[in-house]
């Protein structure tokens, strides 16, 4: 396949940054989409350029750092897969394809296709954990017996890799479904619930505090979600919150 990229390139957070337009040719149908990147950087360098800068660490779905809006969604055209597990096989030859860092105002572009998203760590850190009493003395998990329902829900939103698709999906650039699965995954088991109040109202003020927009029901984030993340989280998160303001 020959292709024609057009790439966002900015030098740095104070560079104005522009769209940059590269030519790749010979890109095989089964190269992964960060395969087809590498052939553009390798191609860059032999020519003294800069090379294009992307976020990646696994390669198979399973970190959430290979974030890029490709044509215009978050992970490109595909369903419920990463950009790294995006295939060329998904574009035609001769196609112009525009990738471009994830946009919103709590992930400040880095370098060229790379965002800041620590604020999702600090949201992480206001209350994405469980306290657990190591000294000896913890009890096995097995111990506590949980229904089937409760636990494969559990799992579901567990599964979120924290790659902020859903934020650069949403028109108001909302971190709702990110944060319910992660309230979620905790609401839902009994070693969760001893700290449920807490951890949704301290998830929920720091992700006000980072500058994520709010939830309008639109739904783009489920379906651009590479972990199939469901709605149904938001609005568990959401009754969470009620039941811990009421509460006090
Ligand atoms: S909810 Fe889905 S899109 Fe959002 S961070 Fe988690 S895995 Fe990524
Ligand atoms: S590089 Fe890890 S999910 Fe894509």
């Amino acid at each position: 396949m020959n292709l024609t990229l057009k790439i966002w390139r900015q030098k740095s957070s104070n560079d104005k940054g522009q769209m940059v337009e590269y030519k790749v040719s010979e890109i095989s149908e089964h190269m992964s989409f960060l395969e087809m990147m590498d052939v553009l950087n390798e191609q860059l360098i032999a020519a003294g350029e800069e090379p294009v800068a992307f976020d990646h660490d696994c390669r198979e779905g399973i970190c959430g750092m290979c974030s890029m809006y490709i044509n215009g969604e978050a992970h490109g055209p595909d369903r419920g897969v990463t950009t790294c597990q995006l295939h060329m096989r998904m574009f035609n030859d001769g196609d112009t394809i525009t990738i471009e860092p994830f946009r919103a105002k709590a992930f400040p572009v880095i370098k060229d296709l790379v965002v800041d998203r620590s604020s999702f760590d600090r949201i992480q850190h206001a209350g994405g954990y469980i306290s657990v009493n190591t000294s000896g003395n913890t009890q096995d998990a097995n111990a506590l017996p949980i229904a089937k329902e409760a636990a494969d829900k559990a799992m579901d939103a567990a599964t979120c890799i924290g790659c902020g698709a859903c934020v650069a999906t949403c028109k108001n650039a909302s971190a709702m479904l990110f944060v319910g699965a992660k309230v979620s995954q905790y609401a839902l088991l009994p070693q969760g619930q001893v700290e449920a109040a807490d951890r949704v109202m301290a998830m929920v003020k720091q992700m006000d505090l980072e500058g994520f927009g709010n939830c309008t029901n639109t739904g783009a984030c489920e379906i651009e979600c590479p972990k199939g993340i469901s709605l149904e989280n938001i609005a568990r998160m959401n009754r969470e919150y009620l039941k811990a303001s009421l509460k006090g």
